[in-house]
This record gives structure tokens, C-alpha cells and sequence, in this order.
């Protein structure tokens, strides 16, 4: 008769657990390369990505995949020209495995150039270009943030329903802006309106006076405009002071207002936007994350801090599907696909060109708070013209 030997039995069944773990401790850090502007007019932005990437980690006892994570940094100063150089520091000198950034479209296209040349794995946070998961879309590129078509189209669709026909754009004339000011182009006049006019300053300049004298003139019935950070915080406030609030709404993509408020103030009081967050969402989710933002960083989280958060619930996905090795990517792409991001912003998954399909609000600034006011689309995903994976 044959006799069940337990111990045996737990053994074989055990031991390549605790072997399992017991090597995803002994393995060396995950060597994370923050790309990301730490000065110039989207610093802020850089820091609240970092923060809420770290943030995340944190909540995982510092570990993803089991395996501890060593940051490495580069200060990206939202220059194109620069980006190439810098993010073959991380990925040449650094030997980071994974790249996070950008917040500026044009640096993190060269960032998606150089991650596809070196099939390192890239999970952008933030910047909008509609190639990164377009035409340049990859296996090993992911985006935890939005293109910029998607907050824009839902924009000129709501701009419409709002009974405005003529409409003016201004904006940074760079990738972020320009798609921004076609998409709201594209939701408006497929609703009825018209663009009458674009208008745009070079990146990063905040001279807007001839431009806000021009829109004086010309009297359309809405005003869409891109801008961020710093300079989204000039924009608005030179647009109160030329009285144009007083009779054409100023509309835009929720980065005109977001992280923002505090320095913009009473001339930001009343303005619409689109985006895939607002800060008073009031879900168990998005209340337990603002709470634990708070007390880490003692500020406010923004839609910033969400997409970098994100990026780090993205990769612990990967990680954890791969047992924290790295040369697993086959596994670690599968998960990353598949998996659904229990976002404080409302969870989401990835589309077939790995951007986030989700739902886009329509906000209202009251006080410091961009404060929902509905969901403008549904699961609105980005169309990925040009993928081809
Ligand atoms: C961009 O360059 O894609 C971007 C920058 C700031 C906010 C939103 C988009």
C-alpha cells in the first residue's frame, strides 16, 4: 500500500515558493530612470509624477514584484533638443530597465525612438503625442496618461453642446498643442461649430498679449486654449486682465487649471474643462489616494500624481506576472496588457496600442477644486491611427 508522505508532499510543493521568493529578494534593485523636467514651466509637474509613482511603491512596502527599486534622475528641462542626449544617460550609462517619462510630447517622442532602438521597456506618464501610440506604438512602450486628442475631442464636443459656433485655439506651437487644438477642432465642428481661427505662441514663451488683442478683435463665441504649468497660470490670469472673460468663455483641456489653481485664483473661478480626472471625485479609490498623497507631501494630488501612480500600478503588474524577472518580458507585456489599472481616476485598461481607455469629465473650477460637473464621454479611446504592433 502506498503511504501519503506529507512532508514530502509540502516540500515539493513549498519549496520552489520560498526558492522563488527567496531569489526575487536576492535580486538586485529594479533600476527605474525618471525622465522628467525638474525645472522650467512643467517642473511641478515632473515632481507630482515622481511623488505619485513613489507613492505607490510605497504602499507596496517598497517592493514591485517582489523586488526592491533603485530611482535614477534626469532633469529633462522639457527640451527636445536635449532628450536624446539625456535619455541615453539613463538607459547607456545608467543601465536603468525600465524608462518613466515624459511630461513634454516632444521629449518623449526621442524618448520612444531611443526605447524602441534599445527595446527598453518605457511607460510614459504623461506627454500626449499621438505617435507614441500611433505610428511608434510597440511592445515595449506604454502610456499611463492620455493623447492629446482624447481630453481635446471631448471639449469641442461639450464646447458645442454649450450653443457656441465660432470658435478661436491658441496654444504652445509644439506636438501637445497642436494635436490638442485639432482634436477640439475634430469634437466641435463634427458637432456643429466651426474653428475660425489657430492661434499659437512658440513653447515655452508666456508673451500672449498680441494674441489676446487679436481674439479682442475678432469676437469669436469661445476660446479653447492648451497650456500648462506655469504657463497655463500666466495664460489664464493675462486673459481675466484683458477683460476677455467678461463675454468669451475660455474653454480647455483640464491641464489649463489643474495643479494650477492656488496661483491662478479668482481668475480661474468658473472655468470649464475636460479631462480624465477631477479633484473631487469622492470615490472609496480616489478618497483613500488623495489622503495618503496629502499626508506623504502635505499638498493636494493632481491629474499629474495619478498618472504617475498609475505607471507604477502598470509595471508592478508586469512584475508581479513575471516573479519580478525582468527577462520574462514576454509575460510582463502580456500582463500589462491585460490587466485592468484600479485607478484613483476610475479603473481603465490599456487599448490594443497600450494607451488608457477611459472616461473623460467635464470639470468646473470653484475655489481651489476642479469639481466634476459629468462625464463628457464614456471609455473614450484614443483612435491609435497608425499602429501597427
Ligand atoms: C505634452 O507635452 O504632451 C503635455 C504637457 C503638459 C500637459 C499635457 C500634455
Amino acid at each position: 500500500m502506498q503511504t501519503f508522505n506529507f512532508k514530502a508532499c509540502a516540500a515539493a510543493v513549498l519549496l520552489p515558493l520560498f526558492s522563488h521568493a527567496a531569489a526575487a529578494d536576492d535580486a538586485a534593485p529594479v533600476r527605474i530612470g525618471f525622465m522628467l523636467p525638474a525645472t522650467g514651466t512643467y517642473a511641478a509637474l515632473g515632481n507630482m509624477i515622481e511623488n505619485g509613482f513613489k507613492l505607490y511603491v510605497a504602499e507596496q512596502g517598497g517592493r514591485l514584484g517582489g523586488r526592491t527599486i533603485h530611482y535614477f534622475k534626469v532633469d529633462d528641462e522639457s527640451d527636445p533638443s536635449k532628450a536624446t542626449e539625456n535619455v541615453n544617460k539613463l538607459v547607456k550609462r545608467d543601465q536603468v530597465d525600465v524608462l518613466v517619462g515624459s511630461v513634454h510630447s516632444g521629449v518623449a517622442l526621442a524618448m520612444a525612438k531611443v526605447a524602441r532602438e534599445t527595446n527598453t521597456l518605457l511607460i510614459v506618464p504623461n506627454a500626449g503625442a499621438e505617435a507614441i501610440t500611433g505610428a511608434m506604438c510597440a511592445k515595449n512602450i506604454f502610456r499611463t496618461s492620455f493623447t492629446n486628442w482624447q481630453p481635446a475631442f471631448a471639449m469641442g464636443k461639450v464646447a458645442a453642446e454649450r450653443g457656441h459656433k465660432k470658435a478661436i485655439t491658441i496654444t504652445w506651437n509644439y506636438a501637445a498643442g497642436n494635436e490638442s487644438a485639432k482634436g477640439f477642432a475634430d469634437g466641435f465642428e463634427k458637432s456643429g461649430g466651426k474653428v475660425e481661427k489657430a492661434m499659437n505662441v512658440p513653447f515655452p514663451s508666456v508673451e500672449f498679449q498680441a494674441l489676446l488683442t487679436e481674439i479682442a478683435a475678432q469676437k469669436p463665441d469661445a476660446v479653447y486654449a492648451f497650456f500648462a504649468g506655469g504657463g497655463a497660470v500666466k495664460f489664464v490670469k493675462d486673459y481675466v486682465a484683458a477683460g476677455l472673460n467678461k463675454t468669451i468663455p475660455l474653454y480647455g483641456p483640464g491641464f489649463l487649471t489643474d495643479g494650477t489653481l492656488d496661483a491662478q485664483g479668482a481668475a480661474a473661478q468658473g472655468i470649464y474643462t475636460t479631462l480624465h480626472y477631477a479633484d473631487n471625485l469622492n470615490t472609496p479609490r480616489d478618497n483613500a489616494f488623495r489622503l495618503a498623497f496629502v499626508k506623504a507631501y502635505k499638498s493636494n494630488a493632481d491629474v499629474y500624481a495619478v498618472q504617475g501612480y498609475d505607471a507604477a500600478q502598470l509595471l508592478a503588474a508586469g512584475l508581479k506576472a513575471a516573479g519580478g524577472d525582468l527577462t520574462k518580458r514576454p509575460q510582463m507585456i502580456d500582463a500589462m496588457e491585460k490587466t485592468r489599472i484600479d485607478s484613483p481616476r476610475g479603473s481603465y485598461r490599456m487599448s490594443a496600442s497600450h494607451n488608457p481607455v477611459q472616461d473623460i469629465y467635464l470639470r468646473q473650477v470653484r475655489g481651489n477644486v476642479n469639481e466634476v460637473r459629468g462625464t463628457a464621454i464614456k471609455a473614450l479611446a484614443d483612435p491609435g491611427l497608425g499602429c501597427k504592433m
